[in-house]
């Protein structure tokens, strides 16, 4: 019987096999619930706080629905409003918060910073993404790859771009807990740590996945079930890696040509935001400088995948809300 009271949520590192499915079944019987608008306002009278340090739309929206269909308040104190780093520590922030509300989520920078949160809060804390991980966000893909095919474990995962940083981090994380199978397909420069890789070759071995990097993008997407990427320069990275980023991973670019090498069942996810059209400001800042439309998904696979890639954004709420249901009691 998995019982993750009390937990705090930082990295999928920390959860075994039973409990990620454990909370994959929550969130689809979470969103069953919601579609049938049958409450779950378990949670009545308690209290969060979502601190920002990095801007957000999915994740702010997904904790504030969550929380308020559980019945629970918010409190969203953003990347300026507040004096968390600036004027007082993570340690005292963590005393004063873990004295008023009963859980925490943090997004921001490095990992040791919602590490020491969760140290001192003395209540469950969640991580909203830092540099390294983005566990919350893994959830939600595994709930959408689930929901596609029915199974995740012996389904081969490739993520094409920058794989270094909190989205690849984690889908190597998740899917060798899970027993997929994890090729990242980029540069050998932009290839994970080779520490975090070696501690997800030990999970890997134990749940019948497996990790593979490779440069070639015909051997990556071949068999493929599931294609994904995410930015090329992720929130806090200087503007100067653009260009050096823009040369080395056009090559990784997810294509209509990269989608047809996949199984034709294959779906395409991407964590949003994401740059396919010319619709945001730093896209056509890019565009003036660059001469480009589009940067790690073509607008063409975008639309023709929107369906996985916006339930994928749609299941970020559902499982947040398993998340803070396990981990505070309902
Ligand atoms: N995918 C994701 O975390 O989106 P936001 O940055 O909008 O929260
Ligand atoms: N790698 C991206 C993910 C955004 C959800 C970033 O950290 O900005």
């Amino acid at each position: 019987m998995v019982d993750l009271r009390g937990r705090h949520f930082l990295t999928l590192k920390d959860y075994t096999k039973e409990e990620i499915l454990y909370l994959l079944d929550l969130a689809a019987e979470l969103k069953e619930k919601k579609k049938n608008h049958i409450p779950v306002d378990t949670l009545k009278g308690r209290n969060v706080a979502l601190i920002f340090e990095k801007t957000s739309t999915r994740t702010r929206c997904s904790f504030e629905v969550a929380a308020h269909d559980l019945g629970m308040g918010t409190t969203y104190l953003d990347p300026s409003g507040s004096q968390i780093g600036k004027k007082e520590s993570i340690k005292d922030t963590a005393r004063v918060l873990g004295s008023m509300y009963e859980g925490i989520e943090y997004r921001g920078y490095g990992q040791e910073i919602v590490e020491e949160l969760a140290a001192y809060a003395g209540v469950p804390v969640w991580n909203g993404l830092t540099n390294e991980y983005h566990p919350t966000q893994m959830l939600a893909d595994m709930l959408t790859v689930k929901e596609e095919f029915g199974k995740l474990a012996g389904l081969k995962l490739v993520y094409m771009g920058d794989a270094r940083y909190n989205m690849a981090n984690s889908y190597m994380v998740v899917c060798s807990k899970l027993g997929l199978h994890f090729t990242a397909c980029a540069p050998a420069k932009y290839f994970p740590n080779a520490e975090l890789t070696a501690q997800c070759q030990v999970y890997a071995a134990e749940s019948g996945g497996s990790i593979t990097f490779t440069e070639d993008v015909a051997e990556a997407a071949k068999d493929a079930d599931i294609i994904c990427t995410d930015v090329w320069v992720s929130m806090g990275e200087p503007d100067e890696v653009w260009e050096e980023r823009i040369h080395d991973l056009t090559p990784y670019k997810v294509t209509m040509d990269v989608m047809k090498q996949a199984k034709e069942s294959a779906i395409f996810l991407h964590c949003l935001p994401s740059f396919h059209d010319l619709g945001t400001v730093i896209g056509r800042q890019i565009h003036e400088k660059y001469g480009i439309s589009d940067m790690e998904v073509t607008d063409e696979v975008f639309e023709a995948y929107a369906e996985s890639v916006f339930r994928e954004a749609e299941n970020r709420m559902h499982t947040i809300k398993a998340v803070m249901a396990a981990t505070l009691g309902a």
